[in-house]
């Protein structure tokens, strides 16, 4: 009592800054701090932009009991002059929406935050991150779209050193900025790929330290990349060191030039004759007076947004492992691995001598490239020689490959094993998830996957990277976009995608099979469609993100009112495409009309979510219309199956329950002897039918029966495409290497990948708590799998779950984050009598749940497993027979 007294009037006399001084109980304080999913973004250009950190605590059951954040136009102010929330009693520490002073143009905010944990324990501030704003308004941007050749460039004089300068940047198709002589930042294959004609995407840099007082030069260089056209807008704004400023923008003072970049083109490559080069053009005191003045080209139609997203960049260098010289004077590398990006060539020689680099994935028996594949990408970058008497080093800038064998040609002398290395090349997406098991052939999958899903990220999710494609096909997006977001921290690059697929949804709801909309219909077959509401729905499940469904309810609900529009009786029979690539077909009416019910479904769900009661309750009914026609169409009442019989016929109803009960168990068994009889513990479905497979099955107690299926050496299995040598996965089960539709790098069938996380590994997000918020641990062992281990960085923090058995006992450790809580499975292998101990303390003994290990709330048993309540926190469980 007497102490609360005291403690009172400290605080009375000390006032708030009492408060800031963490005692002695203070927890860590908070990390990871982000915006809008990025760590210190510059060019946010959202009025309300939502902050997220991540908590640690050093004792278990911690949760945020309230927070303070503060944002500030400088680094070091108490609290915060723009926003200070306050003390806010919440256990909210994602997306916290700023609510201060309106955002200005192209400002820096500093922002921090404390935190009190379960007892009231205050932190101490966060370390200060940073968020610049982008340009806001349409008026803020003073420059022209310029061209007139692939060079551009412009010189000015500082009167005084800059204090504070950033760039803007809308370089079209792709550009590469410099500044007196030296390339501005690490992307490469900037700006992302957009509906230019809805949505032009501009990128801000700090080019502070690249400016100097007196004469400066911007050097940009132009390609055409997927706009078709060369355009930049730009723009410096410059601060100076005691006041004043200063702006650079593109206009007709520009000075533009022919480069040395011939052609360039994403399908065919680039064609650089280095004897062109201009050596300083990028610097100041070159002499332009021979180029042209810039001209003023029409401007894309689309809106000015700020690109929020991880660029593409080198990510990582390939030394190959073996060179061949199958016929005089042709040489090809094999890098080992089939991945997007380009070589970077090294080369001495005359003046003028041009060498070739061609990729490809296959070869052909006597060892040359086999290109047949890539039907009409020439995928070629050629090189012709200053001839200066030095190594000249070339990598090309505006193209990239599929590949994994090169081929050079015209290289003047003897190459070696190191005249080309390889750069791989994608958006450069943080890993953010760790997956790994006893089981050799699982961990070689999860390598094809992640080959194949960072070689198809490239600002868009593409089908695949080498032939004459390389588009968002929808169905091969959401198909794998779960495993996605398990591996990598894809947040902010599907909030990019969602904004691309609502680009070009049409006034009649229609959205099309790729976004943007380059190859395929509108409307999209409705499998393809279904990308709009179920990336959506991903990013809330995996996310917690309820913004992205405010963002696109609109549109989710207009593509479902499309289909039923389109619909006959409940039923949508127009397809192009269905179960797509299978072994086994599928009607095509049967899978739009699941991805239709499953549309109406999720605008139900969401709908709820964002508290639009009617909707709720017409969407709900739209849905269980549908079901009961797909039942009424799709039943075979006489064979006892739905659809044709295929095995996709029956997972898909029972994926998302829209069998009614007294056909479940027919449909299940048709599966399994579909499965293990008629075709010998072999998938035959397509892309569609092995994603919700996996799921389903293990689901329904068939956890082994998966487990083969994922085991599976022999045709069609991922094993097989392993065991025929793929470095990545295939577009086909089939092994094919003609002219035909057959892509050696297609992460569709990667949507395996969740399934390792979620029934292997053990985490599960819970719909009800998305983000992770709730988190059910629930690993399964199969057959002769003895451990399995998965671990993800979430926006909360990290969430891992490993295990490992022996015939007698299973080990268990888990780890949930501040203010989460888990529903821990704990499987009794069969065993009688269990006992669970959590680090030595007995937990669980005879049937019932023993109280007093910290961080624990409770357990129950099923007949499987022990089932524990846990708060955040490292456990380790052991589970043994008594
Ligand atoms: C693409 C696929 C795509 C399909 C549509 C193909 O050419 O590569 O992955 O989904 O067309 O059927």
């Amino acid at each position: 009592m007497r102490l609360k007294w005291l403690t009172s009037c400290v605080l009375l006399l000390f006032g708030a800054a009492a408060w800031s001084q963490p005692g002695p109980t203070a927890p860590p304080p908070p990390t990871g701090l982000r915006c809008e999913y990025l760590a210190s973004p510059l060019g946010v250009d959202v009025a309300q932009p939502r902050l997220s950190w991540v908590l640690e605590h050093p004792a278990r059951g911690q949760a945020q009991s309230a927070y303070q954040v503060g944002v500030s136009l400088q680094p070091d102010v108490p609290g915060g002059d723009q926003w200070d929330s306050g003390r806010v009693s919440a256990a909210q520490s994602t997306h916290v929406a700023y609510a201060g002073q309106p955002l200005a143009s192209g400002r820096t905010y500093y922002w921090k935050v404390r935190w009190w944990d379960s007892s009231g324990n205050a932190s101490a501030w966060s370390a200060p991150a940073r968020f610049d704003t982008g340009l806001l308004a349409a008026s803020d941007w003073k420059g022209k779209f310029i061209g007139g050749a692939n060079q551009l460039r412009k010189e000015f004089t500082l009167e005084r050193r800059p204090s504070r300068a950033r760039a803007y940047i809308a370089g079209l198709g792709y550009y590469e900025l410099r500044v007196n002589g030296r390339k501005v930042g690490r992307s490469v294959l900037d700006p992302a790929w957009t509906t230019y004609d809805k949505r032009v995407l501009y990128v801000a840099y700090d080019v502070t330290a690249y400016l100097r007082p007196g004469a400066n030069a911007v050097a940009v260089t132009l390609g055409q990349g997927w706009y078709a056209a060369r355009a930049l807008l730009l723009q410096l704004n410059i601060e100076l060191e005691g006041g004043g400023r200063f702006d650079v923008v593109s206009d007709t003072s520009w000075k533009v030039a022919q480069g040395p970049i011939l052609s360039d083109s994403v399908y065919h490559g680039e064609v650089y004759d280095a004897r062109l080069e201009t050596p300083g053009w990028d610097r100041p005191g070159f002499d332009d007076s021979k180029w042209k003045p810039a001209s003023l080209v029409d401007a894309p139609k689309g809106v000015l947004s700020a690109q929020l997203m991880p660029p593409i960049r080198v990510t990582d260098t390939m030394v190959p492992f073996k060179m061949t010289s199958p016929k005089p004077g042709v040489h090809v590398y094999d890098m080992g691995q089939n991945f997007s990006g380009w070589v970077e060539l090294r080369v001495k020689g005359p003046r003028g001598a041009q060498v070739r680099l061609r990729h490809a994935e296959l070869l052909y028996d006597d060892g040359t490239l086999n290109v047949e594949n890539l039907r009409r990408a020439r995928a070629t970058d050629t090189y012709i020689l200053r001839g200066d008497g030095g190594e000249e080093a070339y990598q090309p800038r505006f193209t990239y490959h599929g590949f994994r064998y090169v081929e050079l040609t015209g290289y003047p002398g003897a190459p070696k094993l190191d005249t080309v290395r390889g750069k791989v090349v994608h958006s450069d997406v943080k890993p953010a998830g760790g997956f790994a098991a006893s089981t050799p052939i699982l961990n070689q999958i999860q390598r094809l996957i992640l080959w194949g899903i960072t070689s198809n990220l490239h600002s868009i999710p593409t089908d695949c990277n080498q032939r004459d494609e390389r588009m968002g096909w929808m169905a091969d997006a959401h198909l794998y976009a779960e495993s996605a977001m398990l591996n990598f921290d894809m947040a902010a690059f599907y909030t990019n995608f969602l904004r691309d697929i609502r680009d070009i949804q049409g006034t009649d709801g229609s959205v099309t099979d790729t976004v943007p909309h380059r190859g395929g219909r509108r409307p999209a077959d409705p499998a393809w469609g279904a990308a709009y509401p179920l990336i959506a729905w991903y990013v809330y499940l995996y996310q917690g993100d309820r913004r992205i469904l405010e963002e696109h309810y609109a549109g989710v609900k207009a593509w479902t009112d499309f289909q039923r529009t389109h619909s006959q009786d409940g039923v949508l029979s127009y397809s192009y495409y269905g179960d797509w690539v299978p072994v086994e077909k599928t009607p095509g009416a049967l899978v739009s009309t699941f991805y239709y019910y499953y549309s109406a479904h999720l605008t139900a769900r969401m709908a709820e979510i964002l508290g639009k009661t009617a909707d709720a309750e017409a969407y709900r009914k739209l849905a269980a219309e549908i079901q009961e026609a797909f039942n009424r169409k799709f039943w075979n009442a006489a064979e006892q199956v739905y659809g044709n019989g295929s095995q996709t016929s029956q997972i898909l109803p029972l994926y998302l329950d829209l069998a009614p009960k007294e056909r479940r168990g027919a449909a299940l068994d048709h599966l399994r002897n579909s499965i293990v009889y008629y075709n010998n513990i072999h998938l035959m479905t397509g892309i569609v039918g092995t994603k919700y497979g996996m799921e389903l099955l293990t689901r329904g107690g068939n956890m082994d029966l998966a487990y083969d299926l994922a085991t599976q050496t022999t045709y069609p299995s991922w094993g097989y495409m392993l065991e025929r040598g793929a470095t990545t996965l295939w577009e086909l089960w089939q092994e094919r290497t003609g002219p035909s539709m057959n892509s050696h790098n297609h992460p569709m069938f990667g949507s395996i990948g969740t399934w390792f996380y979620s029934a292997l590994a053990g985490i599960n997000v819970v719909p009800e708590k998305p983000g992770y918020e709730r988190i059910r641990i629930e690993p399964q062992p199969a057959r002769d799998l003895r451990w399995a281990s998965g671990s993800l960085e979430t926006l909360r923090g990290a969430v891992s779950s490993s295990w490992s058995r022996t015939e007698r006992s299973f080990g268990l450790e888990v780890v949930i984050p501040v203010s989460s809580e888990a529903e821990i499975h704990l499987p009794k292998l069969n065993l009688n009598n269990v006992v669970v101990r959590e680090s030595g303390r007995v937990v669980w003994r005879e049937n019932a749940y023993q109280s007093g290990a910290a961080g624990l709330r409770g357990a129950r048993q099923t007949a499987g497993a022990v089932i524990f309540q846990a708060g955040s926190g490292r456990y380790v469980f052991e589970l043994a027979e008594e």
